[in-house]
């Protein structure tokens, strides 16, 4: 049997496409090397930003099912062009600017990918959908990947987030990503466009651009580096391993209703000093060579990020009660399985860290450095400076 024939049996690749947008970034490649192993063909539209790395599918480059386009979606005759040409059965949204301390520093790009870049994808999804009848306009789906931090901060006492929480987003990021909700929204009420949003917590797992909390806690651990934790810490997240994430995407595709908005979280709250020390103990067991054990001494208080969230929750229960998703992975075996695959992947993290991402570390941290006070000096009880009290 031919590679084409085994791949068409596996991926069933004579079969329609979806469409993914930022599938080079992190939930969106493992989403798509996920979709390969049995969802179907692929059509892959990334601009290759700092965050988009084509080596995170590499595996499934010379794939038959699988195919890269590299352009930016606020290119609507590309966008429109290739609805055309592949007819999807769903577009798949992720590409956005994601990572908030960039957003302080520089919220142009975040209004214009975030927001101008959805309204691009909208517009042409729409004349595509109007242009098709029969079962292709039947099944076609929008599915917009969306964040929880549209619904702003938590006191610790608060509900979790639910599909009604009202909007509050506080940073730029938020912001952006809240006004593209909206869009989507009114896209669905006005035009009819078969559109669902997907509102998930904070991802965690392989191919996590080191900017974001946990790979940025694990590479700087095993280089010896100040594990920089904002203000006190105290703030918390609802983890979400990544692949979860990907499964719940999968299923609203199949059975959400159009329309709606399902959260998706992991039912894993955690401070962040609590985060960081966990990465820490796991660091001290899997590399017992390491001369920086015990790697918790690294921590570093700064100054806190400006406007930050105090806590994160998601309330997942109606896409378990009505379309049956839970999380799997508990918050241990997903932080055992992501310091393993940092490991194993020293080559990737080296890649990826060189060159512009200096630069980023530079300008985000060098200034914070003031009032900073380690852990191993003063304990746990530490308040650090810049603590916004929400
Ligand atoms: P990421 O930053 O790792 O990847 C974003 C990808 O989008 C990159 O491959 C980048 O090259 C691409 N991209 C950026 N601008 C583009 C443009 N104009 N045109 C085409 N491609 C472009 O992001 P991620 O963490 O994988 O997040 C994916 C989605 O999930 C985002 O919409 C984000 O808001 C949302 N989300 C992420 C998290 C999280 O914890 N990572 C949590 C909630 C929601
Ligand atoms: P991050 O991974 O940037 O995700 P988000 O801001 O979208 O929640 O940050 C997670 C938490 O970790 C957030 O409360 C900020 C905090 N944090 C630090 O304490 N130090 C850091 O160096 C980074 C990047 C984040």
């Amino acid at each position: 049997m031919g590679l084409n024939q085994k791949v068409e049996m596996i991926t069933g690749s004579g079969a329609t496409p979806i469409l993914v947008t930022g599938g080079a970034g992190f939930i969106g490649s493992n989403f798509v090397l996920d979709w390969l192993k049995t969802g179907g063909p692929v059509v892959n539209l990334d601009k290759l930003t700092y965050a988009g790395n084509p080596e995170n599918l590499a595996s499934v480059a010379s794939n038959p099912a699988y195919q890269f386009v590299h352009g930016d979606i606020c290119d609507a005759e590309l966008v429109t062009a290739l609805l055309r040409q592949h007819r999807p059965r769903a577009v798949v949204h992720f590409a956005a600017e994601s990572h908030v301390d960039r957003s302080i520093v520089g919220p142009e790009a975040f209004l214009r990918t975030n927001i101008d870049g959805t309204f691009t994808l909208l517009r042409a999804a729409r004349e595509y959908y109007d242009s098709v009848a029969g079962e292709e306009r039947a099944g076609f789906r929008f599915l917009h990947v969306s964040t929880d931090e549209v619904y702003g901060t938590l006191t610790p006492e608060a509900p979790a987030f639910h599909e009604e929480t009202p909007y509050a987003p506080n940073s730029p990021y938020a912001a952006s990503k809240a006004s593209s909700d909206h869009l989507v929204r009114a896209w669905v009420h006005t035009y009819g466009l078969p559109a669902i949003v997907t509102n998930c917590s904070n991802n965690y797992g392989p191919y996590q651009f080191p900017e974001k909390l946990i790979p940025l806690m694990i590479a700087n651990a095993l280089q010896g580096k100040a594990l920089p934790v904002y203000g006190d810490g105290q703030q918390v997240r609802d983890w979400l391993y990544v692949l979860d994430h990907c499964r719940a995407i999968r299923t609203v595709l199949e059975r959400g209703r159009v329309g709606e908005t399902y959260n998706v979280g992991g039912g894993n709250q955690r401070s962040n000093l609590e985060v960081v020390t966990t990465v820490c103990a796991l660091l001290d067991e899997l590399v017992p060579e390491s001369k920086f054990k015990p790697h918790r001494q690294l921590v570093k208080y700064v100054t806190d990020r400006p406007g930050h969230d105090r806590r994160y929750a998601i309330d997942a229960r109606k896409l378990e009660r009505e379309l049956g998703w839970r999380a799997q992975e508990s918050f241990e075996t997903g932080l055992r399985k992501t310091v393993e695959w940092y490991l194993a992947n020293a080559a990737w993290v080296k890649d990826v860290t060189s060159g512009a991402y200096q630069q980023w570390m530079a300008q985000n941290y060098a200034g914070r450095d003031a009032g900073g006070v380690s852990v191993a000096a003063k304990g746990r009880t530490i308040v650090a400076s810049g603590e916004s009290a929400r």
